[in-house]
């Protein structure tokens, strides 16, 4: 079983991380926004307050984990199964203060009381905890200067780096030599994290997993609570896709079930909600093949008796779905070389006389696909 609330799957770029804890201290130190709420009237909230509020920056308890630990807006190498930042800042703007405070000082429902622990926080520092959630809401997660940080840093460490070179062959001012390696590891560490991250977001189609707007596993579906694959994609038997079903048909079993196991009730909420404002779920499209090329599902699936993992891999062991193959035009001719097809039991073989009078009299001992036009060119681009 997975660990699902635990830190450290939100992995991937730690030391980013740290750096931007740093950057955001240094900005919000910089700044001068509470001298401007208090020539206003009425309270304002302080969002740089949030924002530390929300990195863990200033104590909210004892053993309080900071929200940004959970609630993150990185993509996650692993399924992170709490809301994101934008997420839960979204779920946020819908709730008064009051609730707010309820959520995360006396929590209940879904498994709150089990992640939201310790916060001890005052009346005005849940106050601008919401400010700067309901800024988020408002404005978006802060993708695009994200980067740009990630740019000013890669380059001012590349230039450390170059310094640390520099003074250790030619002007030699700092005499410990552990200095100039300190500097050159920990800079090469950081320097591949990013290279590493950045080449990970750059789109392929094979392993491609994109985030969907819903958090389904297959793992708990099809895997933990063994549901049928068929029972979902029932067009894959009889139709040439297998379709993606509808927030109607998750509803046989989530009209009852609205609190799971690793994401509470938050994830389950948003199938109800589309369900009953009758909003089609918008997932990701995962696997494409070019318009030109025709694949039909039940002829695999049905008369070829083929396996759905054949061709999307252990799917019941994936909570984040990824295209196994890659959909290339020798993966489907060599498939077809390879497959004995299932000659005797099927009617739909009858046509071919030629072919059963070869089995028959021992000519050949099995039929590939191929052997049945399979790879003719009409066969696939019409
Ligand atoms: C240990 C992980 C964890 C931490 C730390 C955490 N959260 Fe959450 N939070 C969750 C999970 C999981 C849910 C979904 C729970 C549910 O719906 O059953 C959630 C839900 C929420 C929600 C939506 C409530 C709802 O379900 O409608 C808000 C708002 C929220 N968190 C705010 C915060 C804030 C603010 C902090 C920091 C003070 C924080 N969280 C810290 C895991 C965490
Ligand atoms: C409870 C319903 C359900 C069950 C059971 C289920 N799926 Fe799915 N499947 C979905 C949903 C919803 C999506 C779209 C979201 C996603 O891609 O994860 C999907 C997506 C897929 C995709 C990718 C579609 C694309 O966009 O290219 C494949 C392949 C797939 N399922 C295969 C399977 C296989 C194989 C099984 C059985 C082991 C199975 N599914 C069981 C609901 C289900
Ligand atoms: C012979 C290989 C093969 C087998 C076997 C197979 N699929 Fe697929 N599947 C594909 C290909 C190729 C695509 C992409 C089709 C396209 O883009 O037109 C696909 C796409 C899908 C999709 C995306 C939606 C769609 O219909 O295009 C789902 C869902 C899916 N498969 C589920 C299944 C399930 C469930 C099974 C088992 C019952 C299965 N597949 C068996 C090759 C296969
Ligand atoms: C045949 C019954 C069934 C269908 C259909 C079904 N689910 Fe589920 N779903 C379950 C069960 C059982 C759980 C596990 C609840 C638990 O953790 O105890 C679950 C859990 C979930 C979870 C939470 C996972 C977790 O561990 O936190 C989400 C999200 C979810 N389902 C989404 C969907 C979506 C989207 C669909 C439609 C495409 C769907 N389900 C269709 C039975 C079903
Ligand atoms: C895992 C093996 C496998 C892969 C991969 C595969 N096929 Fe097939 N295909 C078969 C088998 C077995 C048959 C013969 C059974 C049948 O008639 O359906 C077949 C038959 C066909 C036929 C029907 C021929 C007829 O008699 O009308 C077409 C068209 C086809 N495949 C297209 C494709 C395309 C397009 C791809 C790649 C996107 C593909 N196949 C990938 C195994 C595979
Ligand atoms: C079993 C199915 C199948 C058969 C038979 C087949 N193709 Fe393809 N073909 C494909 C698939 C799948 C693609 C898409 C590959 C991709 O997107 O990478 C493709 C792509 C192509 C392309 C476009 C190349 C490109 O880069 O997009 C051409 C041209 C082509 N096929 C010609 C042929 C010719 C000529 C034949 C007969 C000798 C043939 N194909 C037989 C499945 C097939």
């Amino acid at each position: 079983m997975s660990k699902p609330l635990s830190p450290s799957l939100i992995s991937g770029a730690f030391f980013l991380r740290i750096l931007l804890i740093i950057l955001i201290s240094v900005s919000t130190f910089s700044g001068d926004v509470d001298a401007k709420n208090k020539k206003k009237g009425k309270p304002e909230p302080d969002v740089k307050i949030g924002e530390r509020l929300y990195y863990g920056l200033i104590p909210m308890g004892e053993g309080a984990k900071a929200c940004a630990s959970c609630h993150t807006y990185y993509t996650a190498d692993t399924i992170n199964w709490n809301p994101s930042l934008l997420d839960m800042a979204q779920t946020a703007v819908e709730m008064d203060l009051a609730t707010f405070k309820n959520h995360l000082t006396n929590p209940s429902g879904g498994i709150r009381d089990k992640v939201h622990v310790n916060y001890d926080m005052i009346d005005e520092q849940v106050f601008h905890l919401y400010g700067y959630l309901t800024g988020v809401a408002d404005t978006g997660v802060p993708s695009q200067r994200m980067s740009i940080n990630t740019i000013l840093i890669f380059l001012l460490i590349g230039a450390l780096m170059a310094a640390a070179l520099l003074d250790l062959f030619i002007t030699k001012k700092i005499p410990y030599k552990a200095v100039h390696i300190l500097i050159l590891l920990l800079g090469i560490g950081y320097q591949l994290s990013v290279v590493t991250e950045e080449a990970i977001d750059l789109g392929r189609s094979q392993d491609y997993r994109p985030d969907q707007p819903i958090k389904f596993s297959h793992k708990v579906h099809a895997g933990d609570n063994k549901i049928e694959c068929l029972y979902c994609h029932s067009n894959a038997d009889e139709g040439k896709s297998a379709s993606i079903p509808g927030a109607g048909l998750c509803m046989n079993c989530h009209m009852m079930v609205r609190n799971g196991t690793n994401s509470g009730q938050f994830e389950i909420a948003k199938v109800v909600d589309h369900s009953e404002n009758h909003k089609d779920i918008e997932w990701v499209r995962i696997h494409n093949l070019p318009d030109h090329v025709f694949f039909n599902h039940s002829q695999h699936v049905k008369v070829g008796g083929l396996d759905c993992t054949e061709c999307h891999g252990q799917v019941e062991d994936m909570h984040i779905l990824k295209q196994q193959k890659d959909l290339s035009m020798g993966w489907c001719l060599d498939c077809h070389k390879e497959t004995n097809v299932k000659f005797e039991e099927n009617d739909y073989y009858e046509t071919f006389q030629d072919l059963h009078k070869d089995l028959e009299e021992s000519v050949r001992d099995s039929i590939q696909a191929a052997d049945i036009g399979a790879n003719d060119c009409m066969k696939c681009h019409h």
